[in-house]
């Protein structure tokens, strides 16, 4: 293995670039060539493919975003598109590539394997809806982004006794919901792995309300619905005036926290290991603070469960 590629897919997510860091040094350690592909998957059927050294990825390990952008491509769910791109790899010599980003790229991933490309997958992604690692790159990142902002609503939300539904992002998944709700001290956190039940919703606001707290947060997971309409349910059933924050983008971006530099510097570095000693189709994880390696295949098919302890948690501490 001479030449060893890199590229963010997807979503971005902060600490995809201490992750490119990693890869680019741990790649320059062992002596080998590394190359940056632009843009993803698209990049990689457009030949946009770069020389990487040191220097690529110097000062880029407390960036947000990917230094190697990102995108969504459609082509590359075809033949069609795969074909082009393994041609552009072979073109370019590389002989194993490494994909950080979510799902949809670890498909992508295990395909490229399938046609014969050694390809390992790193999980990079603020949803955490990725099994067989406890943490997604970039989860903690938003989390505390949201906490943050849970911060500044409560102070809001005190001063003029108002009931708050804050919408984080997460897509199908509450993770960042959970964490970021019982960090925050959100009063309901409202996820989709558990049914929702608005009554009870309003019902806790107004058993507050009764014991003199004026005032409630509540923390919306995208995948349960929209703020607008979870506020316009609690309006009709309390008669209370409500306001939304939606998130949104804000949750991707920043400089990444501590976490998430260690997490991306191991799971990159691990990951050229994993090229370097002939692996392919795997993903590179982290459970119980060890760094662990599955199938990609194995990975896609499992459902992720959420963590049920920390939701009966949630029911607690709020109660
Ligand atoms: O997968 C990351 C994520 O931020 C989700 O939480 C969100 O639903 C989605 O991407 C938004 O996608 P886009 O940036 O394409 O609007």
């Amino acid at each position: 293995m001479k030449t060893i590629g890199v590229l963010t897919s997807g979503g971005d997510a902060p600490g995809m670039n201490a992750a490119i860091r990693a890869v680019v040094r741990s790649v320059i350690y062992h002596e080998r060539e590394i190359v940056g592909i632009m843009r993803g998957y698209l990049g990689l059927i457009n030949g946009e493919i770069i020389h990487m050294h040191l220097g690529s990825v110097a000062d880029i390990i407390h960036r947000g975003g990917t230094i190697l952008h990102t995108a969504r491509c459609d082509e590359f769910l075809y033949p069609e598109g795969r074909a082009k791109a393994v041609k552009q790899i072979k073109k370019a010599g590389i002989d194993g590539l490494i994909v950080i980003g979510g799902d949809g790229s670890y498909r992508g991933a295990l395909d490229l394997a399938k046609l014969g490309i050694p390809t390992i997958g790193v999980p990079g992604t603020i949803d955490n809806d990725i099994a067989c690692t406890d943490a997604t790159i970039g989860l903690d990142t938003a989390v505390n982004t949201v906490v943050d902002a849970i911060n500044k609503v409560r102070d809001t939300a005190t001063s003029h006794e108002r009931v708050f539904i804050i919408e984080v992002m997460g897509r199908n998944r509450g993770d960042i919901a959970l964490l970021a709700g019982i960090a925050g001290g959100a009063e309901s956190i409202l996820i989709p792995e558990v049914p929702l039940n608005i009554k009870s919703v309003a019902e806790k606001i107004e058993r507050g309300r009764k014991r003199g707290k004026l005032h409630s947060i509540i923390i919306l997971a995208e995948g349960v619905g929209s703020a607008i309409d979870v506020g316009k349910e609690i309006t009709a059933l309390t008669n209370l005036e409500t306001r939304y924050a939606i998130l949104g983008h804000i949750q991707r971006g920043g400089t990444p926290t501590a976490y998430d530099r260690m997490l991306a510097s191991r799971l990159g570095a691990e990951a050229v290991e994993l090229l370097l000693k002939g692996e392919s189709a795997k993903a590179v994880g982290i459970e119980a603070n060890k760094i662990v390696r599955y199938d990609i295949e194995y990975v896609l098919k499992q459902k992720k469960p959420i963590d049920l302890e920390l939701v009966n948690l949630a029911g607690i501490l709020a109660i």
